[in-house]
């Protein structure tokens, strides 16, 4: 998801600066889009890593308008059998990783009069769901924390909103690469019927970090093929195979 929103940005003219800890990866990106990105190695749970690398992005590319908070691992695991290091650990990467973001990029936003940051956190930030204790706490710790950061960065210019990607077709959910069609098939239950493609969460993103979003701060925006609408009556009318 991240790579296809540095792809989406770098296309609408943003210079992007790619930021992850896969370095051959994040290489391959900013060389393929050219002079408009860099990659910078980067463990958002790192507080000194965010430092330095604002300031290597200012210097190399200018000032940073926009953060899209991305970073995040899953882990399914039953509440009982969860160990405190496990859950731990997903918040410290999925939570603390934006909240040490946002502090790394909001004083110089705040210093220039304004900027954007798009946080990413999903449909399990916004209901529960088995086999998910530490990555639903940690998405809803992230919705939580874009409301505070709403609050309190946009008086000084700061847009901060929350993005809620349903089922998305990438590493973290097909790691086997099974194809669209096949990963469709879980997708049965929900009103568009098939999983999402990173390019649209990413088209979400770049919404919410442009001006068309001007008027938009704390805003949740679930971009799930309309997952988070309701749950079907199967076999009851206007249900999916019923009419
Ligand atoms: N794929 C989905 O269905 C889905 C649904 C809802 C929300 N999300 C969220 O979207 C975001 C992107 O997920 P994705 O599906 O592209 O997953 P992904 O596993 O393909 O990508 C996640 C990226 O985060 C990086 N990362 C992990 N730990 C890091 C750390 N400590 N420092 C820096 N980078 C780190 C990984 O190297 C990887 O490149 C995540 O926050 C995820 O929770 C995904």
């Amino acid at each position: 998801m991240g790579a296809a929103t540095s792809r989406l940005f770098a296309t609408e003219g943003a210079k992007v600066a790619i930021a992850d800890l896969l370095d051959e990866a994040g290489a391959a990106l900013a060389e393929e889009l050219g002079d408009a990105a860099r990659f910078y190695r980067l463990d958002v749970t790192d507080e000194e890593a965010w430092a330095n690398m604002v300031a290597a992005v200012e210097a190399d590319l200018g000032p940073v308008d926009i953060l899209v908070n991305n970073a995040g691992i899953l882990l399914f695991r039953t509440l009982l059998e969860t160990t405190r290091a496990e859950y731990e650990k997903v918040l410290e990467v999925n939570l603390v990783g934006q909240f040490l973001g946002l502090k790394a990029v909001a004083p110089g936003m705040i210093a220039r009069g304004g900027g954007a940051v798009v946080n990413i956190s999903s449909v399990d930030g916004m209901k529960g769901a088995n086999g998910l204790a530490a990555y639903s706490s940690s998405k809803w710790g992230v919705r939580g924390l874009t409301r505070v950061a709403a609050l309190e960065l946009g008086h000084k210019g700061i847009r901060v909103n929350s993005v809620h990607p349903g089922g998305v077709d990438t590493v973290m959910t097909n790691h086997d690469g099974r194809s669209r069609d096949a990963v469709n098939e879980r997708f049965g239950n929900i009103p568009l019927q098939r999983v999402g493609a990173p390019e649209e969460v990413a088209r979400a993103s770049l919404f919410l970090a442009s001006d068309d979003a001007s008027y938009l701060s704390g805003a949740e925006i679930a971009v799930d093929g309309g997952m988070m609408t309701g749950q079907y009556y199967e076999g009851y009318p206007g249900a999916p195979g019923v009419g």
